[in-house]
């Protein structure tokens, strides 16, 4: 394949939240990020991949006191935790952080004094529920009551479930505190205020400049053509977060930190590593910065973030990639019925490499939501990995052996060729986020040679004939099972152990591995038996 100039990319994930643990729905994004990075990292391209835990935020601190622990314990254990359960699915970061450390911490001060010397903060007084039981201001998730519009009840303190709108907190009809289930008072404080308002213009810059797919960018103008309302970056003590250097007892939001976690897990890795980090965020950086996020923080990666940054020294992102959510056997993910599954206890059960393979044959660049049917997952996996591509191997080892594992380099040019014709539209689809089309295409690849297999009938033919049909179809095979690698690193490099290859990359795609000895095949992948999802919980 030929080689494109080499690109320097630097790749996030959202940061998951330190207080639960990791669930499909987490695995579906990191999952679609690594694809990305493993493919780009096959194309020769210098592409690293920052992830870290969001440790702040009144949830954690809470979760944390529930569990009788001090917060940064807490996060520590999860984080720990969160690092098992991506690595057993081949996450592979090139370093994975928390927001609660040093470097995030320095940055973040860093950038607010950025914006206090451009003018962009005030400090508001407004009035905000208050749990007097608890002693503590209420964030808007800890407060439900009835909607102001539609008037349903036991909605969140922020929007409806039921009609779908928005509105101030203030507003809910017979708000009760989630804490103490009293009812909270409005009490005066002083919040410091982001002026969001300011960015209309450079926002509108950033949407048509950045790299967004379609809804995206009509969604974020839909946003911009209305107010942009300035927006409060504190929060009163109690908190779990970082001071707020100019002010007493006030910490800054969970979402002014988090996204900054980008920035600080980066440099966490760069200090280690002789690397000024700065070097891949400055403004005049090389490096494309991508964030792969879920449909519901595009407002805050779209809007809030290029407008922290602005002012600030620090890149504005290139390349947005948003995604839909998961629901497991066409169900919302719920504790009660069954469908919430951690990635702990998929992993103990399933091969990842397999929900590998369906997230990616699911996955397209548009923002749908993705069904995990646990019983087209069997299908899809016996028919498509055991019975189509990974059998190719299987079917070929009778007449290989029968050469004593040598195949030459006398080949079908004119099936070999047609077919590596196919190879560029897999690649450029991994690029564009078209995982399916990439599966499908890699999928039609293998059909063909089946096809060819039956219509050869290598069975029927003398030693000589049948090597020549069996080294043709090996070095597809071995092209199928590097193209395969970004989505299943596992089962694809099992499979090049055959051909000793133990490093593959994408320059090695239709380089024929010529007169060569090659080892025994082994079984790469069993048939599946019927999932049970109470298996999983
Ligand atoms: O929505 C969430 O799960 C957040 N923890 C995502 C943060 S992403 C980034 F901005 F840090
Ligand atoms: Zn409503």
């Amino acid at each position: 394949m030929a080689k494109n100039k080499q690109k320097d990319i630097l790749v996030t994930t959202a940061l998951p939240y330190a207080n639960g643990p990791i669930h499909l729905g987490h695995m579906l994004e990191h999952v679609q990020t690594d694809i990305f990075v493993r493919a780009k990292k096959l194309q020769g391209h210098n592409i690293l991949y920052f992830c870290a835990d969001d440790a702040h935020g009144a949830p954690i601190m809470i979760k944390a006191a529930e569990c009788n622990e001090d917060p940064e314990k807490f996060t520590k254990k999860i984080q720990k935790e969160h690092i098992e359960d991506f690595m057993k699915f081949s996450i592979d970061y090139t370093n994975y952080h928390t927001t609660h450390s040093k470097e995030n911490k320095d940055i973040v001060n860093n950038i607010y004094e950025c914006l206090c010397k451009n003018n962009l903060v005030y400090t508001k007084e407004i009035e905000q529920f208050f749990d007097e039981t608890e002693s503590m201001f209420l964030a808007d998730r800890y407060i439900i009551g009835t909607c102001p519009k539609c008037k349903a009840e036991n909605q969140y303190g922020d929007a409806c479930e039921k009609c779908g709108s928005t509105y101030p907190t203030e507003s809910v009809i017979n708000p009760k505190s989630i804490l103490s289930s009293t009812t909270p008072i409005l009490k005066k404080t002083d919040q410091v205020f982001f002026k969001l308002s300011k960015f209309k213009q450079i926002l509108k810059n950033f949407i048509n400049k950045a790299s967004l797919q379609p809804s995206v960018k009509s969604k974020l103008n839909e946003w911009l053509k209305g107010e942009l309302k300035d927006w409060n970056i504190s929060r009163d003590k109690p908190y779990f977060g970082f001071e707020i250097p100019d002010q007493k007892d006030k910490y800054f939001y969970v979402w002014l930190d988090a996204p900054v976690g980008y920035i600080a897990s980066t440099k966490n890795w760069a200090d280690q590593n002789g690397v000024n980090y700065l070097d891949l965020w400055s403004k005049d950086s090389q490096y494309e910065i991508h964030h792969f996020i879920g449909k519901d923080i595009i407002y805050f990666h779209g809007l809030f973030w290029p407008a922290v940054l602005y002012y600030s020294d620090y890149k504005i992102p290139n390349r947005i990639h948003a995604h839909g959510f998961l629901s497991i056997n066409s169900e919302k993910m719920s504790k009660s019925k069954g469908t919430f599954i951690t990635a702990k206890n998929f992993s103990k059960n399933q091969n990842t490499d397999l929900l590998r393979y369906y997230f990616a044959s699911k996955l397209n660049s548009k923002i749908e939501d993705i069904d995990l049917d646990f019983d087209d997952y069997v299908q899809k996996i016996n028919s498509n990995l055991v019975g189509k591509l990974f059998n190719i191997g299987s079917r070929l080892e009778p007449f290989i052996r029968k050469n004593d594992y040598n195949i030459s380099n006398k080949i079908d040019k004119d099936f070999y060729h047609e077919q590596l014709l196919k190879y560029d539209f897999i690649i450029q689809s991994y690029n564009a986020n078209e995982y399916s089309k990439a599966i499908n295409s890699i999928l039609s690849i293998a059909d063909d040679i089946n096809s060819y297999i039956n219509h050869k009938k290598p069975w029927t033919l003398d030693n000589l004939e049948a090597i020549e049909v069996s080294s043709t179809i090996i070095n597809l095979y071995k092209d199928l099972c590097i193209l395969i690698n970004p989505v299943m690193p596992n089962l694809s490099n099992k499979a090049l152990n055959q051909f000793n290859i133990e490093d593959p990359d994408f320059t090695i795609l239709g380089k024929d591995l010529g007169d060569t000895k090659i080892n025994n095949y082994v079984p790469i992948l069993d048939r599946l038996d019927t999932i049970n999802i109470n298996d999983l919980n």
